[in-house]
């Protein structure tokens, strides 16, 4: 459980660790060759350590070094991830692109539903059975072989990230060239990119498209993992529901344009430079009207903290969410602390109040657990958020990093 006492003015800087969500498929490009593949700035999480499990588990060699991960090893990998990794993270799927081009055949249990609501692989699978790889599911588990893959053109009915990285993971070991058109452009992709690019397999982005230039192998990489603008993201909120100072250094800000313009028409001082971005509120902020899209658009990932920071704006806001509609459980929690929120539909509506107050709440999941640690900043009285296991599936050192900043905050038994 963590304990916060609210009300304390966060001021000061934090550092940015490496990004959750470019690890995780760096992880999977790992299996894509058995030449060392170094990832640094790789943040200590429960998610990368699944991660990794299932690496070691399909015949990896992993290493931690201070907080660079070595993946080595794995001439050959099993054709089958354990189904309690995949159950317990989505991310693991990613394993199958790898897992077919390597050995031809793989056998992935199918992710099931989660807080974020029904998360089919629907494009994962059809984009690459548009290269040539064949599938049963049964049982749960989806049998894919492939003797060799091809090179294709993919469109994606929606720009998604984890579509999107796998369809990179397995056309950088299929004959010839993959296009995808309509591609998720999250920085996290982007980073996968650039060290399939450094293993030998050419990432180009166009307009519309991205495409990979598929080898007969791969090598080993040196890469250093993007920061991770959620994290920073979450700070930020910090700092200005709290009516504080904070700056995250070590960021990436223009990868957080999307949230420091919302703040700025909030009313909030906000300033980038140089790999730090800060924000200043001492006043009351205005309302605003967020829509989460696919990047560069308002990320679905801030759209619970930000909800919570919006709760005591003045006036009205909204935040309707177009990635994962029923990214709202977290409301409740927030109504018990007293804020004035409405679901209707895909939106959700918040009237602003004055101040929070403590109560005992429970974190669903990573991004509606960081929605409620900041309301806690903010309150009057104390706060218990039990499930903090969510939180440190995403948040890496987040205790500290808030004392640091000046929070009252424990994690209590
Ligand atoms: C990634 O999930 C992130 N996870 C999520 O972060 C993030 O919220 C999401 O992208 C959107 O930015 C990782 O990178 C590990 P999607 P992913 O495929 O890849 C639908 C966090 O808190 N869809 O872009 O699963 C899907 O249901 C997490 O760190 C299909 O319909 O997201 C959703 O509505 C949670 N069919 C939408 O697309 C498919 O085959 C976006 O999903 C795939 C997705």
């Amino acid at each position: 459980m963590i304990r916060i006492e609210g009300g304390r003015r966060l001021r000061g800087t934090v550092r940015a660790a490496g990004s959750k969500n470019a690890a995780l498929p760096a992880v999977m490009a790992g299996l894509l060759t058995s030449e060392p593949v170094v990832l640094e700035n790789v943040p200590h999480l429960l998610d990368i350590e699944c991660a990794l499990e299932l690496a070691r588990a399909l015949g990896k060699e992993v290493t931690w070094r201070n907080s660079a991960v070595v993946l080595s090893g794995g001439e050959a990998l099993a054709p089958e991830a354990p189904e309690e990794l995949v159950g317990r993270m989505r991310a693991s799927f990613l394993a199958l692109g790898p897992v077919l081009a390597r050995q031809g055949e793989a056998r992935m249990p199918l992710p099931g539903g989660c807080a974020l609501g029904p998360r089919p692989v629907d494009l994962h699978l059809s984009g690459l059975r548009r290269l040539g790889a064949e599938f049963e599911v049964r049982g749960g588990i989806v049998w894919a072989r492939a003797s060799r893959l091809r090179g294709a053109t993919v469109y994606l009915d929606f720009p998604s990230v984890g579509a999107t990285e796998q369809l990179l993971l397995a056309g950088a070991l299929a004959d010839g060239t993959t296009t995808i058109v309509n591609p998720a452009r999250e920085p996290e992709v982007v980073d996968l990119g650039a060290l399939l690019t450094r293993m030998g397999a050419p990432v180009s982005w166009h307009e519309d498209r991205v495409t990979i230039e598929g080898q007969r192998e791969l090598g080993g990489a040196e890469h250093r993992i993007i920061p991770d603008r959620i994290e920073a993201g979450t700070y930020l909120l910090a700092g200005a529901i709290t009516r504080g100072e904070v700056a995250v250094a070590g960021s990436r800000p223009d990868h957080l344009d999307a949230l420091l313009a919302k703040l700025a028409e909030a009313g909030v001082e906000v300033e980038s430079a140089d790999g730090v971005a800060r924000v200043r509120a001492n006043r009351r902020p205005h309302g605003v009207h967020v829509q989460t899209l696919p990047y560069p658009g308002f990320p679905t990932d801030l759209q619970p903290p930000i909800v919570a920071f919006l709760t005591t704006a003045q006036g009205r806001s909204s935040a309707r969410e177009t990635v994962f509609p029923a990214r709202f459980s977290y409301v409740g929690a927030l109504v018990r602390m007293g804020a004035q929120l409405q679901v209707s539909g895909d939106t959700v509506l918040a009237d602003g109040i004055e101040v929070l107050r403590g109560a005992s709440v429970d974190a669903p999941d990573i991004r509606a657990g960081a929605a409620l640690v900041l309301a806690a900043l903010a309150a009057e009285e104390t706060t218990e958020i039990r499930g903090e296991e969510h939180l440190s599936r995403g948040y890496e050192g987040l205790v500290e990093k808030l004392r640091a900043l000046g929070a009252e905050v424990c994690a209590a038994p």
